[in-house]
């Protein structure tokens, strides 16, 4: 994972706008979130974290076979943000693309990355979540800007005979709520313009509370529904790792399961509602804290815009102890990185090399 190491807390926020720790507290969970500063991105969290990943599995980025990232916030409107990364990894060989599916879509890639390993088709997948929410939200509406904070989290994915890995799997989707949570400028429904930035339409919108009563229902829904596919109950499942949009909402959640609340990863007591990334990070903080080891069962459980929803059930395989690349595999791998920067610049300067014999091919050509 990766957050920027600017940290917002709420006594910060409450130097902005009519707010309080004890509100945000009380009514969400939140106690800080990381901020990006003007030099970070979207792009840049992802790679940092998708390294990251790629030394805690000991991979070559040369053997990712595809790349998906789950984000609503990419650096731009195209490029997809997987792109970036996947020139930034030097993973020559991956196809890459964006999901938006709002803060479930870490969810959705990791159901797509799945589905591409179970085709055959694909051996090492890395998936990632990542988004700059602090960049689309308005500073000056309180009602949002204390909920988001940024980052990015990245899993590989990789093909194998074993027992564990992803045991089921559900996507769900409810256009009829679009308007509940969304960026309304900016697209092809209304571009960009003045008025549009001086109205604030390129900030999020959000109606909190029917979010609210969205989300209380659908995670347990959408819980259940895995573990049952799976062939499990929901007794059986050691961790369940929500989106961290709202500690009320998973505190609701947990009572309509029956899950005490100390079977859920909760992490936004630090990074606020970090969107896609959120379950990434949490699931993180989770193998850093030790509370998940090999054979486990771990249900992850995504929701946002769109409407959008996503859960997933799996068994976990990996030891920590496993997780440790030798440190001549990490120097292969910054050298790898290097040349990736290198390559970049090869080639791009290669391509005007090129434009500019063929404009003085045409000056000079028969007309
Ligand atoms: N500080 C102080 N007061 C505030 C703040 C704030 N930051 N924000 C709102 N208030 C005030 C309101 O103005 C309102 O005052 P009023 O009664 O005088 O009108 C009062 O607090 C209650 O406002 P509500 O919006 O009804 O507060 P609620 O208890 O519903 O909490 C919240 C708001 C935290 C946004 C809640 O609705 C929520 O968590 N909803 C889910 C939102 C969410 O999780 N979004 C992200 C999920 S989807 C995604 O991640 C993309």
């Amino acid at each position: 994972m990766c957050v920027p190491e600017r940290v917002l807390t709420n006594d910060d926020l409450a130097q902005l706008v009519d707010t309080s720790d004890g509100w945000i507290r009380a009514r969400t969970g939140i106690e800080r979130r990381h901020v990006a500063g003007p030099q970070e991105t979207t792009a840049q969290m992802a790679v940092d974290a998708a390294r990251k990943a790629l030394q805690v599995a000991d991979a070559d980025p040369r053997d990712i076979d595809l790349i998906i990232i789950g984000t609503a916030t990419p650096d731009h409107l195209f490029p997809s943000a997987a792109c970036l990364v996947q020139d930034a990894l030097g993973a020559t060989r991956a196809g890459a693309f964006d999901v938006n599916a709002g803060c479930s879509g870490f969810v959705y890639a990791l159901v797509l990355g799945h589905q591409a390993i179970v085709s055959g088709e694909h051996k090492l997948v890395l998936v990632i979540g990542a988004d700059t929410m602090t960049r689309v939200i308005d500073w000056q509406d309180r009602s949002t800007c204390v909920l988001f904070g940024d980052g990015a989290g990245a899993v590989l994915l990789r093909a194998s005979e074993g027992p564990a890995g992803v045991l089921s799997t559900l996507l769900g989707s409810d256009g009829s709520g679009a308007e509940l949570l969304m960026i309304p400028a900016g697209g092809s429904a209304m571009p960009a313009s003045r008025e549009t930035v001086e109205q604030g339409q390129h900030y999020l919108r959000m109606e909190g509370r029917q979010i609210f009563r969205f989300a209380t229902q659908v995670i347990p829904q959408a819980t259940r529904s895995v573990v049952r596919k799976a062939g499990l109950r929901v007794k059986d499942i050691d961790l369940i790792i929500p989106h961290q949009a709202n500690l009320r909402i998973i505190t609701v959640a947990s009572k309509r399961l029956r899950v005490p609340l100390d079977r859920f990863a909760i992490s936004l007591q630090e990074y606020g509602n970090t969107s896609a990334a959120s379950v990434p990070i949490a699931l993180c903080d989770a193998v850093d804290a030790g509370r998940i080891g090999p054979g486990d069962n771990i249900v992850m459980v995504g929701f946002g815009a769109g409407l959008t929803w996503a859960a997933l059930a799996l068994k976990w395989s990996v030891a920590p102890a496993e997780a440790v690349s030798p440190a001549y595999r990490v120097w292969w791998r910054w050298l790898l990185y290097r040349w990736a920067a290198i390559r970049r610049s090869l080639r791009q300067a290669l391509r005007r090399l090129m434009m500019l014999l063929i404009r003085r091919a045409d000056r000079h050509g028969p007309h």
